[in-house]
């Protein structure tokens, strides 16, 4: 007969391993964007070190899990694009050369498309439809783009041509959770 210790031993050891199957499956649920992944994430992006910066940098991202990091993303885009289009305006009154005030306008028009894609990618997300977070992304970034080609060859402002790469570096990390949700549904 199996006395009570050894039966005690056997039932913990049937115990430790139930925990030892059962946690990792529990720890995906509610799945953190620990700094390995974050080193993941940014891999795939047009600048994995611009990527790293901002992330480590950005309060709430240590303890986000996808979709958390998602929203801050989605959030500092917008907010990044929305200054840069304030300084767009600041500088259209400001510009003499009749060339490079034209380019400020159309690249106004370009930031209010990237933010209106922003905005779209981000009820996109909400509703859980990842590929259109994912296409709207693609416009925000196309956007930026657009607005370099405008201002090519003329003397614009260092902090535009900075703001068109803060820009595409953003949607370039947006693309990135937006696939990782793709493939995570
Ligand atoms: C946009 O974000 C980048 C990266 O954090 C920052 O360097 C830049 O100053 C921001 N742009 C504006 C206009 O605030």
């Amino acid at each position: 007969m199996m006395s009570f210790k050894s039966y005690f031993f056997q039932a913990s050891i049937v115990q430790m391993l139930l925990f030892m199957i059962m946690t990792p499956s529990l720890a995906r649920l509610n799945v953190q964007v620990s700094s390995g992944e974050i080193n993941g994430i940014c891999s795939k992006t047009l600048n994995p070190s611009y990527c790293v910066k901002l992330l480590k940098s950005t309060p709430g991202t240590a303890t986000a899990d996808l979709k958390s990091l998602a929203k801050i993303i989605l959030d500092l885009a917008r907010s990044n694009a929305t200054k840069t289009l304030n300084q767009i305006h600041s500088l259209i009154p400001k510009t003499t050369d009749p060339k490079l005030k034209e380019s400020y306008r159309s690249c106004s028009e370009h930031y209010d498309n990237a933010i209106g894609d922003l905005n779209k990618a981000e009820s996109d997300f909400k509703q859980g439809d990842y590929f259109g977070m994912n296409i709207q992304a693609s416009g925000a970034l196309d956007a930026a783009g657009d607005c370099d080609d405008e201002t090519e060859g003329l003397p614009a402002s260092p902090s535009l041509i900075k703001g068109n790469q803060d820009l595409k570096n953003f949607c370039g990390i947006i693309l990135v959770v937006a696939n990782r949700l793709k493939g995570s549904n």
